[in-house]
């Protein structure tokens, strides 16, 4: 018996709200990757590569009645309360384009928050330490996030994505608001991280970025395709 994916969606759907206006944006993507997989996701802007990271990490919630999404072979999509929060908190790490971090924390506060939130904040300082001096920052362990260049801020992002050593890593556009330099910084940092075994699932308009992915996926009319 093969092994079940790592991640899976199938049939999803998703129609925003505009007032009085329905805007379907998914109309049964589907979408599979197995452990230790690198998967790009193109697609035009608008065309819903958001939409489908947010309920591949249960951020957001697809349309009722069809479809879903099954990790390690269980279905997820419909979990509440404390098993939704420890699946987004533990089985996935989230990284967006634009870092999404908290001004009042310090970088370790901000990579430490999802140990914290998960009630293991001493325990697993030292795990978070590591991974920023991994990253070159431990000389700004203690900064805040505005005193940071964008590629520090997504690095220290990264980290916080990785704090709880997660199963998979859904990175949104990491590179998409750094300069071409720095882009290829973080990007070599996410290879490593591959190459050690992270799955990733990764957005990018880039197709030099896609080429680095073991399979390149495309969103086209609210449906995956190959490519
Ligand atoms: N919360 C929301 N409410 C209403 N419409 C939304 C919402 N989020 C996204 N949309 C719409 O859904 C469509 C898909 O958005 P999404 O952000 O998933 O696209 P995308 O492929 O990530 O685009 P980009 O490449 O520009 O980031 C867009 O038309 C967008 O305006
Ligand atoms: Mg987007």
């Amino acid at each position: 018996m093969s092994e079940a994916p790592l991640l899976q969606a199938r049939d999803l759907h998703k129609t925003y709200r505009m007032g009085r206006l329905d805007v379907p944006v998914l109309r049964g993507a589907d979408f599979t990757m197995r452990k230790g997989e690198w998967v790009a996701i193109l697609g035009s802007s608008g065309s819903g590569k958001s939409t489908l990271m947010h309920l591949l990490g249960l951020l957001d919630e697809p349309d009722r009645g069809r479809g879903g999404v099954w990790f390690e072979g269980q279905p997820v999509a419909g979990l509440r309360g404390g098993a939704r929060n420890h699946y987004r908190n533990r089985s996935v790490g989230f990284v967006f384009q634009f870092y999404h971090l908290l001004p009042e924390l310090t970088v370790l506060e901000n990579a430490m928050l999802p140990c914290r939130v998960a009630g293991a904040g001493r325990a697993a300082a030292g795990h978070v330490r590591s991974l920023l001096t991994a990253f070159g920052l431990d000389h700004r362990l203690h900064h805040r996030p505005r005193e940071l260049s964008g590629g520090e801020r997504q690095r220290v992002a990264i980290a916080r994505a990785l704090a709880n050593e997660p199963r998979v890593l859904l990175a949104d556009e990491p590179t998409g608001n750094l300069d071409a330099r720095t882009g290829g910084e973080i990007l070599d940092m996410i290879t490593g991280l591959h190459r050690q075994g992270l799955s990733i699932a990764m957005v990018t308009h880039d197709p030099a970025v896609a080429a680095r992915a073991d399979r390149v996926v495309q969103l086209v009319d609210g449906r995956v395709a190959d490519r």
